[in-house]
């Protein structure tokens, strides 16, 4: 049985690809949102949120929002407690919610589509579950502690909405010099969906090499990528992004009077 609590974007991804391979109970505040849910997967069970939620010997995923972990009152030892929270440390899962295993799950918003880029770090015991479980939706990385899985967040949990600059700025340029603005979002789509066996399978430098001739149009578009240091921003993006991370664990620990 794989009890997921919350019933919002993140739960109702994990539902589909997961109802045929695991009993799925669905645990979570609203009854009509859970009534909605039971017509669309009827093999699911769905329980409303009333005092305790039994987690005794189950696999629990925890979906709600960060501040449901203080507020929500369990019952018996999960497990595995997987939780997809930004920003919620295990130490902080631990206090709150019994359980033999503990595992932190970064997802990305790719996983309504099955493709999610998603980082699991935690208890090692539960290694194999949690990237076997993950694997469903989409591509899965270990790594080997909660500081690695904030720096992986800044790329992959963010990325979508650095990626989504760029796409912008690409539908812009298409329609500036004439396409219609469904025309210009089909082209973008299609190159990032080829770019992705492309930057999994050669080194970006070794992509821009092959595309490039001397005195052609990609060099001439690129002149521009470097005369803005686009290549530098992106790195520094990501390590603003990490160290905004590290800021917000220091003020959830000066609230809580950690510091
Ligand atoms: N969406 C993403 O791409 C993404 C990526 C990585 C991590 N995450 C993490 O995933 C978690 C869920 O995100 P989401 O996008 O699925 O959010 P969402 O669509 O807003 O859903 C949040 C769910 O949490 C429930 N909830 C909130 N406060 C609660 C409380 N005090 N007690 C019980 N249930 C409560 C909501 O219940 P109601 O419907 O009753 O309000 C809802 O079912 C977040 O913690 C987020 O950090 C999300």
């Amino acid at each position: 049985m794989m009890t997921i609590i919350g019933s919002g974007n993140m739960a109702k991804a994990m539902i589909s690809p997961l109802k045929d391979s695991y009993d799925i109970e669905v645990v979570a505040r609203d009854p009509a949102v859970l009534a909605r849910l039971k017509e669309q997967y009827r093999t699911i069970k769905t329980t409303t949120i009333d005092g305790y939620i039994d987690i005794d010997g189950k696999d629990v995923l925890l979906a709600t929002k960060q501040q449901a972990v203080g507020s929500l009152k369990f019952k018996g030892v999960a497990n595995v407690l997987y939780s997809v929270l930004a920003g919620t440390t295990i130490e902080s899962l631990r206090q709150n919610i019994k359980a033999q295993n503990y595992i932190r799950v970064m997802p990305n918003v790719s996983a309504k589509y099955q493709k999610s880029m998603t980082t699991l770090t935690g208890d090692v015991s539960a290694k194999a579950s949690a990237v076997k479980l993950f694997d469903n939706i989409g591509q899965t990385i270990w790594v080997t502690s909660e500081d690695l899985l904030d720096i992986a967040t800044a790329i992959a949990g963010s990325g979508p909405a650095y990626l989504a600059t760029v796409a912008q700025g690409l539908i812009d340029g298409g329609v500036r010099c004439g396409l219609s603005l469904a025309q210009s979002r089909q082209l973008v789509a299609g190159l990032f969906d080829g770019f992705s066996p492309l930057v999994a399978q050669n080194d970006p430098q070794n992509i821009k090499d092959e595309v490039t001739s001397p005195h052609g149009t990609t060099a001439a578009g690129c002149e521009v990528l470097q005369q803005y240091d686009i290549q530098e921003c992106m790195a520094q993006t990501v390590a603003t992004a990490y160290d905004r991370a590290k800021a917000i664990k220091d003020e959830n620990k000066i609230k809580k009077g950690q510091i």
